[in-house]
């Protein structure tokens, strides 16, 4: 077996710590760390190797994080290994979305298959992994949701205490069911996401919990795995363009890391180009990019899509390299164009969270304006289950006044069937 090293690496100063160094940012300037993999290991026999695991009963490596373990956390035994297991989702096709967006090859990665239903899984798999391995006495995180219900599932999982932070009134009832009841201690705070962060930082310095959000480098390394997954179940041929919706920026720097490592790997040979689709309410950073990145932005956030109701993205400086390594672009989507098209996948038997839709939608504009071109592929990523946010979808079709285009009405009625055949004969007119 190839000899493996990582290390934290200071993605600001250039300072080296441990692996297995837990404080969480850099001790000279205070930076984001970044894990470097120090190894060198042979493209077609990775790909044997991960096809091999797929097809494994049973073990850690059933896992789609783990059986990519050269790549995410190599030094790490299957004993110590927190998995539920997490990723080996699904990619597909569904003419009516490839109509609605007018891309013909469009593929859909549905991580709402994870196992608390959000990509949220793969990082956390990771995150948890090496906060047991270092010996974490409580792990925390500030969430609009999807993290929340995951670490509380790992944690509860490795047996470790869960503190969460997360905004009041602006959290879908799906996550903050699950965070309860996978028993992590919950606190809902009077602010929005940006300062419930802000807030488990200085919970991280004062108490010494672990912070798990995805300033945590190895969230990010569990991540990339979306997009490995993604390119080898298109038998390592990239796609033209991979989308995805962009919050707090952890995903849209995950996506570039990954990139940049299979391609310098040898694992594809060339770059797909990224497209980071925020909510219009909540778009500091594809403004920042429309001005070529000039200045890094703060927005008052407001969108429908709670999971991505962010004003000032933390994973910023390595969300920009992963867009400029990559030729790729920001768009911005309203909360109208987000329903739409999620009304469109949901209808397509697939479904959605709200934010998930972002990217979809995204795809339809950026086909419209003829920045994806006639004839290229494009993978769209959901990232949440559908019934994460159920309250989305009953104001959408129940509530909303005046109908929405895709309205699907629940209609109730006596129990005659009279009145089956009246509501029917309505509906044939
Ligand atoms: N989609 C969903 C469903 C999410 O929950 C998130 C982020 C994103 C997209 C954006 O990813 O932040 O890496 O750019 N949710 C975080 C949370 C903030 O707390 O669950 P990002």
């Amino acid at each position: 077996m190839i000899e493996q090293r990582s290390v934290q690496v200071c993605e600001d100063c250039g300072t080296r710590i441990p692996e297995t160094d837990s404080r969480g940012d850099c001790p000279a300037c205070g930076g984001l760390l970044e894990i470097v993999h120090e190894s060198s290991s042979d493209p077609s026999s990775l790909k044997e190797l991960f096809a091999e695991r797929r097809a494994q009963i049973g073990g850690v490596e059933q896992s789609g994080v783990w059986r990519y373990r050269e790549l995410v956390l190599p030094t790490a035994a299957d004993v110590d290994v927190v998995s539920h297991p997490e990723g080996n989702t699904p990619l597909m096709q569904r003419q009516r979305l490839s109509e609605w967006t007018g891309v013909d090859d469009l593929w859909i990665k549905h991580e709402g298959h994870n196992p608390t239903g959000s990509f949220k899984d793969r990082g956390m798999t990771v995150a948890i992994t090496q906060a047991r391995r270092t010996g974490a006495s409580a792990v925390a995180c500030a969430s609009t949701g999807n993290t929340s219900a995951s670490l509380a599932a790992y944690a509860a999982h490795a047996g470790i205490p869960a503190l969460v932070f997360v905004p009041a009134g602006r959290v879908a009832l799906g996550k903050i069911a699950q965070t309860i009841a996978y028993g992590a201690r919950t606190l809902v705070v009077r602010g929005n996401f940006d300062v419930c962060l802000s807030l488990a930082v200085e919970a991280r310095n004062a108490l010494g919990v672990q912070l798990l959000n995805s300033v945590n480098p190895f969230r990010l390394e569990g991540q990339k795995t979306i997009v490995f997954e993604v390119v080898e179940q298109l038998d390592w041929a990239p796609p033209d363009w991979i989308a995805l919706p962009a919050g707090n920026l952890g995903n849209t720097a995950a996506f570039g890391k990954a990139l940049r490592e299979a391609r310098s790997l040898g694992l594809i040979s060339r770059m797909p180009r990224m497209a980071a689709i925020q909510a219009a309410g909540a778009a500091p950073f594809a403004r920042s990019f429309a001005g070529g990145f000039a200045e890094r932005l703060h927005v008052e956030p407001e969108t429908i899509a709670t999971a991505i109701r962010i004003g000032a993205p933390a994973s910023w400086n390595r969300a920009v390299r992963s867009i400029r390594e990559t030729n790729g672009v920001v768009a911005s989507v309203t909360d109208d164009e987000i329903l739409e098209a999620k009304a469109v996948i949901d209808a397509s038997g697939i479904g959605c969270e709200p934010a998930s839709a972002a990217s979809v939608a995204g795809v339809a504009k950026l086909r419209r304006a003829g920045t994806i071109r006639e004839g290229e592929s494009v993978v769209a990523v959901l990232t949440g289950h559908l019934l994460k946010d159920p309250g989305a979808v009953v104001s959408y079709h129940q509530d909303t006044e005046p109908r929405p285009a895709h309205a699907n009405r629940p209609i109730e009625i006596d129990a005659t069937l009279a009145e089956v055949e009246r509501v029917l004969s309505r509906q044939s007119q």
